[in-house]
């Protein structure tokens, strides 16, 4: 427990109602809860967090009237709706905590600490005089991109011409043309929101990454943001936290794996947001069946736009998965990574599967859709050396399996990856950079 002395502190948590956002927000929570702050969840109604998994917290809703089609609508609708709904009441709410406490001699200290995407709770903590704190959930290469974009517009280099796609931008080496964040989008929407959700004036920033994975850029985010700058993943290794999930996890997923031999199965599953057309559903499935290896395959509902769930396997196709692999709407993919039986993680490459996937040593397929997947994919295949980048073709998808399960090239791939888990244990240790990371932030709230 942290010595706060006769000082009270409340911490105001806010996240955005993603799922790669909420998790590492309620993992930082119950983190600093552990350490003597008592913690305020203000939530949104859409994809609210489960009170009852926390019951230390106080949880406090912000009416967003937010919907599911509004996440899928457009980028800056959603991230302006988001925002000029969530602002009033999360000010009202400071306000009436503040008020309530003026006369009091055993005052809490309020801190903020929000995610990049709730922007106005970094307004409100301007308006009241109040700290506030970020915390980014991607990687620190994710932001870099996102920093120089603007500068790339302005001299002609983004939007992208052909030709330049495989060079590496010189600012972002070893990242190419192609793995910028945003490729295709309308120059416009990219650049305003861009403006919208780079932090402005944080009192310090928290990252969801491991300094030895992301040294020199973290270097340059330093220099740039020129505040304090703490780096405390993977936090899902942290401290124990319930299930974060909004959708129900499928657990009989693990006494399926309980069943099946070490390092015989992939694991397959694109995230919370990404979706896959029917043609590459279809391909996806065909790879699987022809790899000839056992799988474990989270389709979420509606993740194949047009169909409810899995109606849009063939008759044939069904029959043959039933042999080789198990199909489930949503996982414990934490406790899935981590069982023995599976061998390699076939990923969307969002940076929470990422960080999940790495930490047990668990070789991937990437296969990036969009915003910082494809910089984590050619972090994982390029740098890391762990990942086999595919196109949702079968007959890539099938030999990218069986190169990431079985034979020698799997077999020095997976060595590597459990060094990178060594490295990543020895981080969270007792001298560990991000042990010593969470142990700085505790004594910079206090000092706030
Ligand atoms: C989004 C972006 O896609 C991602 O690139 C960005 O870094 C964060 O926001 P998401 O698509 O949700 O995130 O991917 P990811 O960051 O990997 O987070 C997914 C989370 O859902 C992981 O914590 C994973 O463990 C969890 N999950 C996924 C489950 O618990 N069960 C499942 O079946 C699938």
């Amino acid at each position: 427990m942290a010595d706060h002395g006769s000082k009270r502190w409340r911490l105001v948590l806010t996240s955005s109602p993603l799922q790669g956002h909420m998790t590492p927000m309620l993992q930082l929570g119950t983190y600093l809860h552990s350490k003597g702050f008592s913690i305020t969840i203000a939530h949104t109604e859409f994809n609210r967090p489960d009170p009852s998994k926390h019951p230390d917290f106080i949880f406090h809703p912000l009416p967003d009237k937010l919907s599911g089609p509004d996440i899928s609508a457009g980028v800056i609708p959603f991230l302006q709706t988001l925002n000029d709904n969530c602002k009033p009441h999360f000010k009202e709410h400071l306000t009436q905590i503040i008020n309530a406490q003026k006369d009091r001699s055993d005052k809490e200290s309020i801190v903020i600490i929000h995610d990049n995407l709730m922007f106005f709770a970094a307004d409100v903590a301007l308006e009241l005089d109040l700290p506030s704190i970020i915390l980014r959930s991607s990687s620190a290469a994710f932001s870099l991109a996102m920093m120089i974009i603007p500068q790339l517009h302005q001299e002609g280099r983004f939007p992208t011409q052909d030709s330049l796609l495989q060079e590496i931008v010189p600012e972002l080496d070893p990242f190419r043309y192609k793995d910028l964040p945003f490729i295709g989008r309308p120059i416009e929407e990219t650049l305003q929101s861009i403006t919208m959700i780079i932090p402005k004036t944080p009192s310090a920033m928290v990252w969801n990454t491991i300094e030895f994975l992301e040294q020199s850029t973290l270097t340059h985010i330093r220099n740039h943001f020129q505040v304090p700058i703490f780096t405390v993943g993977p936090l899902h290794k942290i401290i124990p936290t319930p299930s974060t999930s909004f959708l129900e996890e499928d657990t009989s997923c693990i006494s399926w794996l309980d069943k099946q031999a070490p390092k015989s199965v992939i694991y397959v599953s694109i995230g919370s947001l990404a979706n896959a057309n029917e043609k590459v559903a279809i391909e996806m499935a065909w790879g699987l069946v022809n790899s000839n290896q056992l799988f474990l395959w989270v389709v979420r509902p509606g993740s194949v736009p047009g169909f409810k769930w899995t109606e849009f396997l063939p008759d044939g196709l069904v029959a043959q998965m039933k042999d080789r692999g198990l199909i489930v709407k949503w996982a414990p993919q934490k406790e899935v990574l981590a069982h023995k039986a599976v061998g390699g993680f076939w990923s969307h490459c969002g940076w929470n599967s990422t960080l999940e996937s790495i930490s047990e040593g668990v070789p991937m397929l990437c296969q990036p859709f969009d915003v910082d997947q494809k910089l984590n994919a050619r972090y994982l295949s390029h740098v890391w050396k762990i990942g086999v980048e595919i196109v949702a073709k079968s007959a890539e998808i099938e030999s990218a399996i069986r190169q990431v399960l079985v034979g020698k090239e799997a077999e020095e791939m997976r060595q590597r990856a459990m060094e990178i888990q060594d490295k990543i244990k020895f981080a969270l240790c007792d001298s560990g950079s991000s042990n010593n990371s969470l142990k700085d932030l505790v004594d910079f709230i206090l000092s706030l």
